[in-house]
């Protein structure tokens, strides 16, 4: 059976670069695995005092639920303030509670930071890959992957040239074969 990856976007504008790599990346897995984007856009800000045992809200309910059968995740990211989109670390956070019930527990990952700046989204790609080892995720540690100058590499279809592909197709590689590590 095909191997469910996660795709996160940290951006919710609609012309977003890193979405346009998201999707150039989608299409360079392997046969086998299959991407698919999950919207965060729409989550509540996390607060406990509506994620109880009794009730909670449908969106952090559904958005749990899409993530029960991944492989993996994929983060693709804008840097905000050199650290993450706040939607981004909503997302975190929802997806690791209720406590001891993270759905992130153990779910091999690969952080791509994009950026139209030279810095390349650094202080993003690593905030982020602090919260991901608390949460217990394996993370791809080589190729590293921080895709500045984003707007030169992208043409106006939204693609990127064969080199470009080659190192993203590298990425995508790399978290297939951590999840096959990981795989029991
Ligand atoms: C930014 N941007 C930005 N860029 C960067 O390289 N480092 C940063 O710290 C920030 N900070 C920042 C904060 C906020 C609130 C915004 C809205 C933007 C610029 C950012 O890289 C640019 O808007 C990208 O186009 C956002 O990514 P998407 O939406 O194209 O994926």
């Amino acid at each position: 059976m095909s191997k469910k990856i996660a795709v996160l976007v940290g951006s919710l504008r609609t012309g977003s670069y890193s979405k346009q790599i998201a999707k150039n990346m989608m299409n360079l897995f392997p046969e086998g695995y299959t991407p698919e984007i999950i919207e965060i856009g729409d989550l509540p800000l996390y607060n406990e005092d509506i994620d109880t045992e009794e009730s909670t809200p449908k969106e952090y309910t559904e958005f749990r639920n899409k993530l029960a059968d991944i492989a993996g995740v994929l983060f693709v990211t804008p840097e905000y303030n050199r650290s993450v989109p706040a939607a981004l670390k909503n997302a975190l956070d929802v997806g690791s509670r209720p406590y001891g019930q993270s759905m992130w527990d153990k779910k091999p990952a690969a952080i791509v930071s994009v950026s139209p700046g030279a810095i390349s989204g650094f202080g993003a790609n690593h905030h982020l890959r602090q919260s991901l080892v608390f949460l217990n995720m394996p993370v791809v540690q080589q190729p590293e992957a921080y895709i500045g100058n984003v707007t030169d590499l992208l043409d106006d279809n939204g693609n990127v040239n064969e080199g470009t592909k080659g190192f993203l197709k590298s990425i995508d590689d790399a978290l297939v074969d951590l999840i096959n590590r990981f795989d029991d």
